[in-house]
């Protein structure tokens, strides 16, 4: 035998030479969910280890992160049903709790990396990312929505805006409001191809955001397609996106393949609720290796090519390096 691959396996000093994808704390994306309200923390029930947090106990979750080298967070607010309404008018009040906490975040952490989610389903009551009329999702009407939060939460002083609704045209709209407004230096992290998909529902029940009627087949994207996600990007990057995004990770490992062999901007991944739940699940039952599955499943979506992932493993991943 002239060749054998295996002495490039021989010990743990040779695989490390030879090893072609390393996770680190600066790729990961910790997502948080906010409570209104003082030293409230409540587990998601789907998703062990994983709480929503009001303000006070997320500023010290944050320099708990910050310690352990993760300095990117994306919050997303619980919003009580009391305040919703069919325009998802809190999600551009200044003065709302979710606003507010983003501004003493900034303040408090000016040097963590701080996303906020541009969509109108945790605000508005009808579940659903944009504005409902005679049970049709309103695209245009609904981008006008989407401007006035992205301005809002750059305001507050946040570094990345991540629209997660699927509008058509919103990345170039948000791009004009944020410019026109001074905010030329507030990034974009658009959700490129962000599927219809069923891991979602583990966030939605953290979030108490599942649409009251309907699904979401008409904006996110249908699973069986690949080259829609080209098409998806390629408006992104002219619309003046900063990131491409892929969503859920673990299912679409060959979407986020495909974005990063065809475009050049930084590829994020996110690692969504309910794939976070089924490892938790699994673990629980003493069927998997918590720790290690963890890790794998990391390399597996750094290694499909996403240069960022969103992640509830982000802490533990950060503690576990420790
Ligand atoms: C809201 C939004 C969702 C997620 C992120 N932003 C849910 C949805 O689109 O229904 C899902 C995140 C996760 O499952 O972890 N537009």
């Amino acid at each position: 035998m002239q060749r054998r691959p295996r002495r490039n396996r021989k010990s743990a000093a040779v695989r490390a030479m030879v090893r072609e994808t390393q996770v680190t704390c600066d790729d990961l994306i910790f997502p948080l969910f906010l409570l209104e309200g003082k030293n409230k923390k409540i587990e998601v029930a789907s998703m062990p280890g994983i709480y929503r947090l009001s303000t006070d106990l997320m500023l010290r979750e944050i320099e708990a992160c910050l310690k352990l080298g993760i300095q990117s967070f994306d919050v997303f607010p619980v919003v009580e049903e009391s305040y919703k309404d069919k325009l998802a008018t809190r999600s551009y009040d200044p003065a709302f709790f979710y606003q507010k906490t983003l501004r003493m975040i900034k303040q408090e952490f000016p040097e963590a990396c701080i996303m906020t989610d541009v969509a109108l389903d945790p605000y508005n009551s009808d579940g659903h990312d944009g504005i409902v009329k005679d049970g049709k999702i309103l695209n245009d009407e609904t981008l006008e929505v989407l401007g006035r939060m992205a301005l809002a939460q750059a305001e507050t002083g946040i570094d990345i805006i991540g629209p997660s609704d699927m509008m058509d045209g919103r990345v170039a709209h948000i791009r004009d409001v944020l410019d026109d407004n001074g905010f030329t230096d507030v990034s974009i992290m658009s959700y490129t191809a962000k599927y219809a998909s069923a891991f979602y529902g583990p966030f939605r029940d953290a979030l108490d955001s599942a649409p009251k009627a309907g699904d979401k087949k008409t904006y996110q994207m249908d699973p069986a397609n690949r080259t829609e996600a080209l098409t998806e990007a390629d408006l992104d990057v002219d619309e003046g996106a900063d990131f491409l995004m892929v969503k859920p990770a673990l299912a679409y490992l060959d979407v986020i393949r495909l974005l990063k062999d065809h475009y050049s901007l930084p590829i994020a991944a996110y690692n969504v609720s309910g794939e976070y739940a089924m490892i938790s699940a699994a673990a629980q039952n003493g069927w998997l290796d918590r720790r290690a599955v963890m890790e794998e499943t990391l390399l597996s979506i750094k290694r499909a090519g996403a240069d960022i992932i969103l992640t509830y493993f982000a802490k533990e991943f950060g503690e576990a390096r420790k």
